[in-house]
């Protein structure tokens, strides 16, 4: 109760300073962050090229350290990284294969790493429980037997996950298998990764230090970076080119859009390809999310600039209140490729719902124990409960199907919700929106749910026994506690 109170007057003040001069928001937000109100975005001069992780293969190696990065282009920061930058490099591999990644903490805090949309033995799968000491190694075994798409990486240590992500240990991995290879889909230098972040910076220093209502809200950067470079410029030239976009966010919610309403002809989502491409002139995106998008430049001229940019979506808690770009396209060449956009892309099986023999509710809109935290609002939690390292909150049956529904109806938060060791199929979602996105009519492993919406998702879970994780991929809420345990068995 108390808390609607505090995002109901958090809400109202904000429909008041919106009224006002954003210069002289701009500036209150830059000196110092107000109670309740996102960071106001800082956007750079779109000059700096955009940057690409390199590419690795089966066998890559991390050793995880303190160093420096050059997210902004006047001064170097001091971040974490895999190698040497922020953004692991992107391992890219093909279905069948084994991936060994031998990884070396130099850090002096325990880590580990989750392999996001990926399906793999539990012991591999970076459960919070398995981690990786100060000064320890270990070697990720990786059979890789799903579908080509977008996965990516990141650390999963309970209550530090939000930090580490946020300070540059995030990466992606890339699948790929005959069926998509035969498409031709552009690649090589028409083919870019897209890993969109914010920061909050404190001077030219990432500041990593969400307020007890950052938690609630999610912690929101100022500054918008792309493959760990502030506000950049790619240069593209007038035909196709494939991105492959990864919200790589601890908590931002992006309603992605090009600034001239140029389509995106979408191709795939988090677990791959669609079974033909839908285009749209925005998207919804939350953290975690993937979309695999083909972009025609070839209708803009020469020397013609266009924008990738978040549109606002005011209507929800303290997110999409502003408008914002992210990075800059700048025409330059005629390409010499062609290709024509396939009007099919892949069959996928829909899992029938009768095939599921159990439905399970997760309530994600309850706060539990208003006087423990953040100020008397409580914590982040599914069905009543914070995440607990011992308990067992589920147990499913492997090679069985289920129909889970998440349940955001009472809510006033955002929260994406995703599950470990699952690819899933979207059913429906009722409340708010009341449709599923054409990122959701493919395979996904998160979801995006907005305060009043209830979405049910059908999935059939693999042969690998044990135990596995279902949380927010708000970060701030995974931390938090908004996190359980299912074990396979
Ligand atoms: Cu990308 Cu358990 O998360
Ligand atoms: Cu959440």
């Amino acid at each position: 109760m108390k808390r609607r109170e505090f995002i109901k007057s958090s809400g109202l003040s904000a429909i008041v300073t919106l009224t006002g001069s954003s210069l002289l928001l701009k500036a209150c937000h830059t000196e110092q962050d107000m109670i309740g109100e996102p960071n106001w975005i800082v956007e750079g001069d779109f000059i700096r090229p955009l940057a690409v992780p390199s590419t690795v293969s089966n066998n890559p190696q991390f050793v995880i350290q303190n160093t420096s990065g050059q997210i902004l282009s006047q001064s170097s920061t001091s971040i974490l990284s895999y190698r040497n930058g922020l953004l692991g490099d992107t391992i890219k591999t093909t279905n069948g294969s084994t991936v060994n990644v031998q990884v070396q903490n130099n850090l002096d805090v325990e880590t580990n790493i989750h392999w996001h949309g990926l399906i793999v033995p539990e012991n591999m799968d970076g459960h919070p429980k398995d981690l990786i000491p100060a000064g320890g190694s270990l070697t990720y075994s990786l059979p890789i037997q799903q579908r080509a798409a977008t996965y990516w990486y990141h650390p999963h240590p309970h209550g530090d996950t939000a930090r580490q992500v946020f300070m540059g240990l995030a990466g992606m991995f890339i699948v790929t298998d005959d069926e998509e290879d035969a498409l031709n889909l552009p690649s090589g230098e028409f083919e870019i990764p897209v890993i969109i972040q914010d920061k909050h910076f404190s001077g030219s220093s990432l500041d990593y230090s969400p307020s007890d209502e950052e938690i609630m809200t999610g912690y929101l950067g100022e500054k918008i970076i792309v493959n760990g470079i502030h506000s950049p410029l790619a240069s593209v030239s007038r035909g196709w080119y494939r991105l492959r976009i990864l919200n790589g966010s601890t908590a931002r919610v992006y309603n992605l859009a090009f600034s001239n309403n140029l389509a995106f002809h979408v191709i795939g989502a988090d677990g791959g390809l669609l079974a033909a491409p839908e285009s749209v002139t925005s998207l919804m995106f939350g953290p975690g999310e993937r979309a695999d998008v083909l972009v025609d430049f070839s209708s803009l001229a020469q020397g013609q600039a266009v924008y990738l940019v978040s549109k606002k979506f005011s209507q929800y808690n303290v997110q999409g209140r502003q408008g914002f770009s992210i990075m800059k396209f700048i025409v330059e060449a005629t390409a010499s490729s062609t290709f024509t956009l396939p009007s099919t892309l892949s069959t996928i099986a829909t899992i029938p719902s009768s095939s599921a023999i159990k439905t399970r509710t997760f309530d994600i809109a309850a706060m539990i124990g208003g006087m423990g935290g953040h100020g008397g609002m409580g914590q982040h939690s599914i069905n009543g409960k914070t995440f607990d390292m011992d308990r067992i909150d589920e147990t499913v049956s492997a090679n069985t199907t289920e129909i889970w529904e998440f349940d955001n109806m009472m809510g006033d938060e955002i929260h994406p919700m995703h599950v470990h060791g699952v690819q899933f199929q979207v059913l429906e979602r009722m409340g708010g929106r009341n449709k599923l996105l054409v990122t959701e009519k493919g395979w996904k492993d998160t979801v995006l749910l907005m305060p009043g919406e209830k979405v049910r998702v059908i999935m059939t879970f693999p042969s690998y026994t044990g135990v596995f994780v279902l949380h927010c991929h708000n970060l701030e809420h995974e931390d938090d506690g908004m996190m359980l345990n299912y074990r396979i068995q």
